[in-house]
């Protein structure tokens, strides 16, 4: 089925088709697309961001929304498999929109669900929408996804948006800096992925001058619920925190993206300066994932 697992279920090709879908939808979000249709929300872990803007998306689209925001209201809490309630709610609805945090959860739930499956985050595994509205807020600052010097900073080891987002860029031959500490750098999974595709990346545990070069600067949160040991999570907490004063020497065009939510990484005078963009990339979800929708039940 059409089901977004992971940002490799989609070729070069349909990344691209998607954001020219998603420019349709921001200069017209309101449409009958979803009409008749009904959409299960469908998150077994907290969300500001996603679940509001997947439910916006269908809203604008004309569509329903059944579902719950808190596995707790849900028979989870008796007992029931994950498979059971996802095969359940697929005869109820025409797509599911699922976040949860196992790692391989909704590769699992599309094989079982009769209809298709978007994945809202695995885990600390894949976020296939996000990079999609990622991609679109690169296009749309850049002109372009071409050639571009990326800089990841922060938990890359967890932070699942940035394993999809590097996946995705990988088609559009970018130049990628990561800067982690030690703790937290990149999967040795992904370098590898990196490595076979010819990707040039290099990795920093220094957040300082070499940003100038950056055309995106993408910021992440470190994140605290993935940590098996808080006191680990208390030695990186705050590893990096972006200032303004930092921004002085970057690149015109460069641009700050984060995925939200903050927590200390990106002090609050960063939000007026104008290379600030986090805020337009949250916005940009609505109209990448009404596209994510539309393609998902070939509309
Ligand atoms: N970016 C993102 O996934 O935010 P939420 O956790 O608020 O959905």
């Amino acid at each position: 089925n059409k089901s977004l697992v992971s940002i490799d279920d989609y070729t070069k090709e349909e990344i691209l088709e998607v954001l020219a879908r998603a420019a349709e939808f921001e200069k017209n979000p309101n449409c009958s697309l979803l009409e008749g249709k009904v959409v299960a929300s469908l998150f077994f872990e907290p969300s500001t961001r996603t679940r509001l803007s997947f439910e916006t998306a269908i809203s604008r689209m004309g569509g329903r929304i059944v579902g719950f925001t808190d596995s707790s209201s849900s028979s989870v809490t008796k007992g029931e498999t994950l498979k059971d309630t996802t095969k359940m709610v697929s005869n109820y609805c025409d797509l599911i929109v699922m976040r949860h945090p196992i790692e391989g959860s909704a590769r699992y739930a599309s094989e079982v669900s009769d209809v298709p499956v978007i994945n809202a985050g695995d885990g600390a595994n894949q976020h296939p929408s996000q990079t999609m509205l990622d991609l679109y807020s690169i296009m749309k600052t850049q002109g372009t996804l071409e050639n571009l010097n990326i800089f990841m900073v922060g938990d890359l080891k967890y932070g699942r948006t940035v394993h999809s987002l590097l996946m995705a860029l990988s088609h559009f031959n970018p130049t990628f800096h990561f800067i982690a500490p030690p703790e937290l750098e990149i999967p040795r999974g992904y370098k590898i992925f990196m490595e076979k595709n010819n990707i040039k990346y290099f990795e920093h545990t220094e957040f300082n001058d070499i940003i100038n070069d950056a055309d995106i600067l993408y910021m992440t949160r470190v994140q605290k619920e993935r940590f098996a040991d808080p006191l680990e999570y208390e030695k990186v907490k705050n590893v990096y925190i972006l200032k303004n004063d930092m921004l002085s020497n970057t690149k015109d065009n460069m641009r700050i993206l984060h995925p939200l939510p903050r927590v200390n990484e990106i002090a609050v005078d960063v939000d007026t300066n104008p290379k600030a963009y986090y805020f337009e990339q949250a916005l940009n979800g609505v109209y990448a994932r009404q596209a994510i929708i539309a393609k998902a039940l070939n509309l």
